[in-house]
């Protein structure tokens, strides 16, 4: 017999699964109810504490008689498997409390309980940067508004606001909030301008690079070249003809860390005019400058050829799933117009935040502390690189640098050293859409504690220097 109700108990009333009786069948229906609801808990859809329907509620539902019902209630009130409370309602005590058990399909794809990695590979933003306050500030001020009744496919007025703000003092770029369209992130905004460029179309990638953009491109049906870059960025002179777009990531190029300088900015954009081609700003971290004066943005050398676009990924976190795009007049209604036809449209709840960080200066305080805090991580990275007679490659900027070595085979004996001491490295053959053409680290340095840091720098050392 179970004892008294816990004072954890009184759950809502749970929604039960389809019951379904047999009514040709010899067992009685109340026996039959008594059996499923017993099942239920078999299967974790029924928990201990949850508040089953009233005996009248539940006949109707069932379309039984109420004796039924209450027969079979009664039974498992007998049994222990039940509690009931006066005026309260009748409680589950017979099963295990705690979370839904994964139902057994789904319990076999569950993750096995992993080896805790420091993850080093590129992408994460440094939340350990974060005020918290200021990022629970936001959350609470983003809750004020009422709930909206309608979509919005441009984004809302005061995201957009913040985000001109923040174009204009931290990328140098003047722009108007009509110019403005939110996005669900930035590999969104590059799925959704795919779509708006005909089917089979030429785009030309970086390579090395970003292989999610490489992805998305090519399952809009765009024809995929790549183009090498070096020291200077893309290599725009490699650009083939007969191109309707060219993406790329000019102030930090992902993921070898180079800038475009700024003779090829200049060319890029004239190219583009020349040939009537679009130019993808990928401006992932381009915030994230510690000692390097910040070239013009290719949207101010070339507004009209030029679609910008940003993400709060890198800056605050992915969480937000919010990113802001600028783009020539055409460009943005080619995006809404599809967004309208399609209904989708970047979610509210995370420009509500951005906007609410960046209404009373948390953003530009953010981002203060968030350069601070990464260039003592990048010295610190580039001092054990160092210590492992390595170089280090790429600007001081954003949250990554690469470590060039030998050959493929290196490589993939420093990542798995590394990883068979806990310490999760990315290759730098993965951001090849072709064969590789060089060798080497790409290691984040923003995601971790500064303590777990610190303790993956060591193993970096050693694995680098013998790998
Ligand atoms: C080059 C580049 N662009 C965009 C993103 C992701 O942006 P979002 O999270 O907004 O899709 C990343 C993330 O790693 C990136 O490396």
């Amino acid at each position: 017999m179970a004892g008294p109700l816990s004072p954890d108990f009184g759950r809502p009333l749970v929604d039960l699964p389809p019951l379904s009786l047999d009514r040709t069948a010899p067992r009685p229906l109340a026996v039959q109810l008594a059996d499923a609801l017993r099942a239920a808990t078999a299967d974790g859809t029924l928990r201990a504490g949850d508040r089953l329907p009233s005996t009248r509620a539940l006949a109707t539902t069932l379309g039984v008689s109420r004796t039924v019902t209450s027969a079979a209630y009664d039974q498992l009130l007998a049994e222990g498997w039940a509690q009931g409370r006066r005026g309260s309602g009748t409680y589950v005590v017979g099963a295990p409390a705690g979370p839904r058990a994964v139902p057994r399909a789904a319990a076999a794809l569950a993750p096995r309980p992993e080896r805790t990695f420091v993850d080093l590979t590129a992408g994460t933003p440094c939340v350990a940067a974060l005020d918290r306050a200021a990022w629970r500030r936001a959350w609470r001020a983003a809750a004020d508004p009422a709930p909206d009744i309608g979509p919005d496919f441009v984004g809302l007025d005061a995201f957009r606001g913040v985000v001109v703000e923040h174009l204009l003092r931290h990328r140098g770029l003047p722009a108007d909030p009509a110019d403005v369209l939110a996005t669900g992130g930035s590999t969104a905004a590059i799925g959704e301008l795919a779509r708006t460029l005909p089917a089979g179309a030429r785009v030309a990638v970086e390579e090395p690079g970003y292989q999610r953009a490489v992805d998305a491109l090519r399952d809009a049906g765009l024809d995929v070249t790549s183009v090498p870059v070096d020291a200077a960025g893309l290599v725009v002179d490699a650009l083939p003809s007969g191109l309707a777009a060219v993406y790329c990531t000019p102030a930090h190029q992902y993921p070898t860390g180079s800038r475009l300088s700024a003779a090829r900015r200049v060319a890029l954009v004239e190219r583009a005019r020349a040939e009537g081609f679009l130019v993808l700003e990928d401006d992932y971290d381009g915030e994230l400058r510690y000692d390097v004066a910040p070239l013009p943005l290719l949207a101010a050398l070339g507004p009209d050829v030029v679609v910008h676009f940003g993400t709060a990924s890198k800056l605050l976190t992915p969480t937000l799933g919010a990113g802001w795009l600028v783009a020539p007049p055409a460009v943005r209604e080619a995006v809404l117009a599809a967004r309208q036809r399609g209904g989708g449209r970047p979610a509210r709840a995370g420009q509500r935040v951005f906007a609410a960080f960046g209404a009373h200066g948390d953003l530009a305080r953010h981002l203060r502390r968030l350069r601070r805090e990464l260039a003592g991580r990048r010295a610190a990275v580039v001092a054990a690189v160092r210590g492992a007679g390595r170089v280090v490659e790429g600007d001081a900027a954003g949250a990554h640098v690469v470590v060039p070595l030998p050959d493929a085979a290196t490589e993939r004996a420093v990542v798995a050293s590394a990883a068979a001491r806990d310490v999760r490295l990315d290759g730098l053959a993965r951001h090849y859409a072709g064969a590789p053409a060089a060798a080497g680290i790409v290691l984040g340095y923003a995601g971790p504690t500064g303590d777990e840091l610190e303790r993956a720098l060591a193993v970096v050392a050693e694995v680098l220097t013998r790998p």
